[in-house]
This record gives structure tokens, C-alpha cells and sequence, in this order.
């Protein structure tokens, strides 16, 4: 089995999945890098060129693929995890963490970043705050919430791996 890191943009997945991963001793991945391999292009440029219904089809694709591994610490885009289609396959082949934070804690993280197109989709705090509502219900299907504000990286993997542990010893 695998454990998948879900939340909006800038609540910290790569960043905390790349460090849980190496005190697991398994695989990190990211699904926007693994689609930026697979097809040779930066996520701006996908979404420019190809548009933002094209880049989810490669996020489902992606996923499908990662939930054939095992042992992998997979962060995911901010939007992966919208609809039940993808949220099949989260339920079926990984422990799934939200990482919370405050919405006004995430904007401050994300803005101005040329490397998120929903960005210029969005160009408000308004904006980009409705969107983050929207979801909201989708991340919290997760099986374990992790309130990430004001802790150190540290603490946030440790109770990571405290709330999953039951789950991957089951599995192994
Ligand atoms: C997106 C989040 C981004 C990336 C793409 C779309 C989203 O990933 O997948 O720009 O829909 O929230 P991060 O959450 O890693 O920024």
C-alpha cells in the first residue's frame, strides 16, 4: 500500500512527502512531476497548450498507475483529489492525508508563483479562497486530518507516521 498527501496548493506536500518518504524508507513521488516526464512539459505550459481538462485526464492516469506500486509516498496536485473517480482509487490503494492549513496561511505561500496556472485562473484571494471552499469537503475524506499550522515539519511527520502506522503494518 502507499500513503497519498492531499490539500490545496501550498499546504506543504512535497515538502513534507519527500522527507516521509525517507524516514519510511520508501518511494517519493509527485503527480505533476511524473506528468511533467511523461509528457515533456512544465504544468503552465500543459495547461496553456493543452488546456486544464487534458492535464486532469493525465492526473488520473497518473494515479492510476502509482496505485500500482507499493511503498510510495505520493503528493498530489492541489486538484487531484476532486470527484469520486479519483477518490476510488485513493480509497482503494493509499492512506490518505490531508494536510490543513488556514486558507489565509496557504495564500501567503502561493502567491505570486508562476509555476501555478490556477493562479491566473484566480486571480483574487476571493477568487482563490471560493475554490479552496469548494474542495474542502473533498480533502476531508481523508482518512487521517493533520492540522499543519504553526508545526515544525518535524512534529507534522511523526504524527503522520503515528496515524498511518497501524494501517501499513497491516498491509505489509
Ligand atoms: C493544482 C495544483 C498544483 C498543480 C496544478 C493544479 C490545483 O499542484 O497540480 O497547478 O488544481 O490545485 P500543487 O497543489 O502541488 O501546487
Amino acid at each position: 500500500m502507499n500513503i497519498a498527501l492531499i490539500g490545496f496548493m501550498g499546504s506543504g506536500k512535497t515538502t513534507i512527502g519527500k522527507k516521509l518518504a525517507r524516514q519510511l524508507g520508501w518511494t517519493f513521488l509527485d503527480s505533476d512531476g511524473l506528468i511533467q516526464k511523461k509528457e515533456n512539459c512544465s504544468i503552465p505550459e500543459i495547461f496553456a497548450q493543452k488546456g486544464e481538462v487534458y492535464f486532469r485526464e493525465c492526473e488520473k492516469s497518473v494515479l492510476t498507475e502509482v496505485a500500482e506500486l507499493k511503498k510510495v509516498v505520493l503528493a498530489t496536485g492541489g486538484g487531484l483529489p476532486i470527484g469520486e473517480d479519483n477518490w476510488k482509487i485513493l480509497r482503494q490503494s493509499f492512506f490518505t492525508v490531508y494536510l490543513k492549513a488556514h486558507f489565509d496561511e496557504l495564500f501567503l505561500r502561493i502567491t505570486g508563483d508562476p509555476i501555478r496556472p490556477l493562479l491566473q485562473k484566480y486571480p483574487t484571494k476571493n477568487q482563490l479562497k471560493e475554490l479552496y471552499l469548494s474542495r474542502v469537503d473533498w480533502y476531508e475524506k481523508a482518512h487521517v486530518i493533520i492540522d499543519t499550522s504553526q508545526k515544525k515539519l518535524e512534529r507534522i511527520i511523526g504524527e503522520i507516521i503515528e496515524r498511518a502506522r497501524p494501517f501499513y503494518t497491516n498491509q505489509n
